[in-house]
């Protein structure tokens, strides 16, 4: 079955955003949720999940595995947890779709289980390193096969007993982090996970909110096999990931003032706030309280003319998944923005700095490609076509910029949005965008 690709056509908007808008729920927590829910004791409740293509495939995985999972709406889970040594053998491959993050901390989990399963994925995903998984997870004592380059799908053998290693990250990255620690459940002793730069710890925050021992002291978090998860009842905060999208809206049209609630600003995750502040951005934080250890508060975003600035690579990690729409931010600000230190972005959901280098000039902005980022000169978007290349991020970011182009702008192959953000458009909309959704034709697919 070919897939339906969508474009979105986005006419410049008039007037400011403005009001009171809650973003979905956090990715990350929301996938960490059901499998620390379905690998938990008892029952855990979550409201505030994200109801989107990546999170629904980790939650149908565990459905495959054996694991009652229940929507009372789109956005509150009820998971009935089977506990470390409950999942069952499932019938098919367990198909990830888009999901790095869901691919990554799954194969952790299935490596210590006594049955064989099979991860897949798309296409964008099938192309994917997972290679930096693999590895720590054959030195613990798993059983996992890949296609050529250690790409998707992987084949992981049951049955293995795992041994606890001491690991240090060899690229800054929560998932792998996360893989480790995961498997670190099942194994002999105690693993230890090391890193270089921080990256996002909502696995090690989750774990103990699900009564799970981990020790952590700067740059290393530890974990000993064998304990039990319980089960608990939290909210989810709002997506950090998909605000970035309107804290930089906000900020490129002028009259916007907006109040984005309840989301979360966990210290690995506001890269995005600390950069635009540094481009001169007017971002506010308040009533910050606390959701089940993750902290959580009210980002209040005005219009503000922004500057170019060089990023500071220390940022980086911590704002990895926002870059493109910051990047966004930067062709719209006043002179030079230098990003350096980011070639993870490289294999993204596409290649990040590839697609953002070629929809800027796309749209006229003077771009010099580096091997680990991009120095741009901030000017003005005019209309033209953009190729998302089947990357949710970007074509979110390029939407944002057509917002405040001089002319109409088509994203091409927009239906990835629906991977982390559902309603983004909706929301846009009801902000005052104009941005409208139709189908590909199929010449325009095949050019794509
Ligand atoms: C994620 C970690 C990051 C991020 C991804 C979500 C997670 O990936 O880009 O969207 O939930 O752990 P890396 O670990 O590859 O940096």
């Amino acid at each position: 079955m070919t897939e339906q690709k969508k474009q979105l056509h986005i006419t410049p908007i008039t007037a400011g955003l403005t009001g009171r808008v809650r973003v979905p729920g956090d990715k990350s927590i929301s996938h960490r949720t059901i499998i620390l829910g379905a690998l938990a004791e008892g029952l855990t409740e979550a409201s505030g999940f994200l109801p989107a293509e990546d999170t629904l495939n980790t939650l149908r995985a565990f459905q495959q595995m054996g694991v009652v999972i229940e929507r009372e709406d789109e956005t509150h889970v009820s998971i009935e947890g089977v506990g470390l040594r409950g999942l069952r053998a499932p019938d098919e491959p367990l198909d990830m779709g888009n999901a790095g993050t869901a691919m990554r901390l799954m194969a952790g989990v299935l490596a210590g289980q006594p049955f064989d399963s099979e991860l897949i994925g798309d296409a964008s995903l099938s192309q994917r390193p997972m290679g930096r998984v693999i590895s720590p997870l054959r030195e613990m004592g798993a059983d996992i096969e890949a296609d050529a380059g250690d790409r998707p799908p992987l084949h992981i053998r049951g049955g293995r007993t795992l041994q606890a290693i001491d690991y240090t990250l060899p690229v800054a990255s929560a998932q792998v982090k996360s893989c480790v620690l995961l498997a670190g459940l099942y194994a002999h002793g105690q693993t230890i996970v090391r890193e270089g730069a921080p990256t996002r710890d909502h696995t090690e925050r989750m774990l103990k909110g699900f009564s799970y021992p981990i020790k952590q002291t700067p740059g290393q978090s530890l974990i000993a096999g064998g304990g039990v998860l319980r089960g608990l009842s939290f909210d989810i905060p709002g997506d950090i990931s998909s605000a970035a999208f309107l804290l930089v809206a906000a900020s490129l049209i002028p009259g916007s003032d907006l109040l984005l609630s309840d989301v979360g600003v966990n210290a690995t995750r506001i890269g995005v706030i600390k950069i635009l502040r540094l481009m001169g951005a007017d971002i506010t934080i308040s009533n910050v309280r606390e959701w089940a250890g993750e902290p959580v508060a009210d980002l209040r975003v005005k219009y503000q003319p922004l500057r170019g600035i060089e990023i500071p690579q220390e940022w980086v990690p911590l704002a990895i998944d926002e870059l493109p729409v910051i990047l966004i931010a930067a062709a719209y600000a006043h002179g030079e923005t230098v990003l350096r230190g980011a070639q993870e972005l490289r294999v993204k959901e596409s290649d990040r700095i590839a697609c953002m280098a070629a929809g800027l000039k796309a749209l006229g902005i003077h771009v010099e490609v580096l091997p680990d980022g991009m120095i741009l000169q901030g000017g003005y978007f005019h209309g033209g076509e953009v190729a998302s290349k089947g990357d949710h991020r970007i074509a979110m970011a390029f939407a944002i910029a057509a917002l405040v182009a001089r002319g109409e702008v088509f994203i091409k192959d927009s239906q990835p949005i629906a991977t982390s953000f559902p309603n983004f458009v909706s929301i846009m909309n009801q902000l005052g965008a104009n941005m409208r959704e139709s189908m590909m034709k199929e010449e325009e697919v095949a050019d794509d």
